[in-house]
């Protein structure tokens, strides 16, 4: 097994923290000095809108394994983001495709460069858009642990930019520093300059879709990050790796924050024995289930097409693998290999229909992962049933069928139910509010959006987390307003 240098912790009074010897290149250091202004006065303008004294927060100060980051209260103005790369592994070997077995790069092959900086802009855009979509939630809190882990997210997304605009500006020459620039023009919901993936323009207008957002969304970017982590280009496939592990508290945030709602929810329907809990304080199981049925089916499509001949190029070239590449039983080079994917198939009357279809494995490489994706998807609808049997609660939540509302993909075209039934385009009209948040529902949990800012105290219709963070229990001081 090769040696692994250790990171060396940062130097926090370094304008740009990073373990990525920063000092020595000269050049690259001023082009992200002159980038650090834009970001914070991005930060000022379009992240979190409630005025803080200080944050319990976690800062990534190293990437070894005694230990990477430091918690304590920070003012959110003197937030330090760093550049951290997770240690180079210098026996690393191209785990998959045509240059299989070859050492990884430590410098962007020419022939691979647009794609490679196609790649990182892409997963760069998603870091600030969710800053922007979550800004205004920090004033309908249900809790000061609730307020922390949001700015956590958020700082930590922040962070991800500073990643992928080190890797443009340290590795792409004038073209990255470009790109860089637009990474903070663009902004989530805008007409004039849209985040590029759809559901990076959703606005998260409450904490219910805060959560099932870190469930559903932050997940697929994790599938994302999985991906570029086999990269043969080794600062990205280091970089990844190391926002995966900051990833992680993402999803608990998501996963625990749904277990919390369900919790409650069952909590009221048991002692009001009744269903009927939105007069209650608490939110509808099939609302909870609504929403669930929007995150993941907008989540499914950032994974793009059913077939991709760019993906299959991606992955012969060595830019992008599978999830888990090392752990495939195969050749990693699927040139003879092939896969079903979802397809539109035709009906006995020659309808479109809904089904599947065979194609070489390299091009079904976006199918791959969003099975991936989906049955790690399974694992939080149990737990949360789990919950509901539990508290004696007959209902169960369940995930929607792959093609229901789907704008992206074959099942675009058509309509289909959560249970995978087709319909004409009327009925769907006619029925989306079964099934999506209608105009009420989001009123409704709106209504429910009150601030609870005062320590150990919570909202009536979440119940208090387990643990808190970092060994703190669930009423320490984690924020302090201003
Ligand atoms: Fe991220
Ligand atoms: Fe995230």
């Amino acid at each position: 097994m090769p040696a692994k240098n250790h990171g060396a912790t940062a130097d926090y009074t370094e304008k740009i923290p990073n373990n990525v010897n920063l000092h020595e290149d000269r050049r690259l250091q001023r082009a992200l000095e002159s980038w650090q202004p834009n970001f914070l006065n991005w930060w000022q303008t379009m992240g979190p809108t409630l005025p803080t004294q200080d944050v319990y927060l976690r800062t990534a100060v190293n990437v070894g394994r005694d230990g990477w980051a430091q918690f304590g209260h920070v003012a959110m103005p003197e937030y330090r983001w760093g550049i951290f790369l997770a240690e180079r592994d210098p026996g690393r070997k191209i785990g998959f495709g045509e240059h299989k077995g070859e050492p990884v790069w430590d410098k962007v092959p020419g022939e691979y460069r647009a794609e490679l900086q196609r790649l990182i802009v892409i997963q760069g855009d998603t870091e600030p858009a969710s800053v922007e979509q979550q800004r205004n939630l920090g004033a309908t809190a249900p809790s000061l642990y609730d307020l922390r882990n949001l700015f956590q997210v958020n700082v930590e997304e922040g962070r991800h930019l500073w990643a992928m605009v080190y890797l443009l500006h340290a590795y792409f020459g004038r073209e990255g520093r470009e790109e860089a620039e637009e990474l903070l023009h663009r902004n989530s919901g805008s007409l004039d300059s849209p985040r590029i993936l759809g559901a990076f323009n959703e606005e998260t207008p409450d904490w219910l879709s805060f959560f099932m957002f870190t469930y559903f969304t932050d997940r697929d970017g994790k599938y994302q990050l999985g991906t570029l982590k086999e990269s043969a280009f080794d600062p990205l496939s280091r970089t990844c790796e190391f926002m995966l592990k900051e990833e992680a508290h993402h999803m608990m945030v998501g996963t625990t924050g749904v277990d919390r709602v369900v919790q409650r929810t069952v909590e009221v329907m048991r002692e009001h024995d009744t269903d009927e809990v939105a007069g209650l304080g608490a939110i509808p199981l099939p609302v909870i289930q609504k929403y669930l049925n929007f995150h993941y089916s907008v989540s499914l499509d950032l994974f793009g097409g059913d077939t991709s001949t760019n993906v299959a190029n991606y992955y012969t070239a060595g830019l992008k693998g599978r999830w888990l590449e090392d752990r495939r039983k195969d050749d990693h080079k699927l040139t003879s290999d092939s896969i079903m994917v979802d397809a539109l198939t035709e009906d006995a009357g020659g309808e479109p229909a809904i089904g599947q279809t065979e194609v070489l494995a390299l091009t079904g490489l976006n199918t791959d992962l969003r099975r991936e994706y989906i049955s790690d998807c399974q694992g939080g609808v149990k737990r949360w049933n789990r919950i509901l049997e539990e508290g004696g609660v007959r209902q169960r939540l369940k995930l929607p069928h792959v093609a229901f509302n789907r704008k992206v993909g074959a099942f675009a075209a058509i309509e289909a139910s959560p249970d995978g039934e087709q319909l004409p385009a009327w009925e769907w009209q006619r029925r989306q509010g079964e099934w999506l948040p209608t105009e009420v529902d989001k009123t409704y949990v709106r209504s429910l959006m009150q601030p609870v800012h005062q320590r150990g105290k919570i909202a009536a219709w979440i119940a208090p987390p387990r643990n808190g963070i970092n060994g703190q229990p669930f009423d320490y001081d984690y924020v302090h307003l201003a």
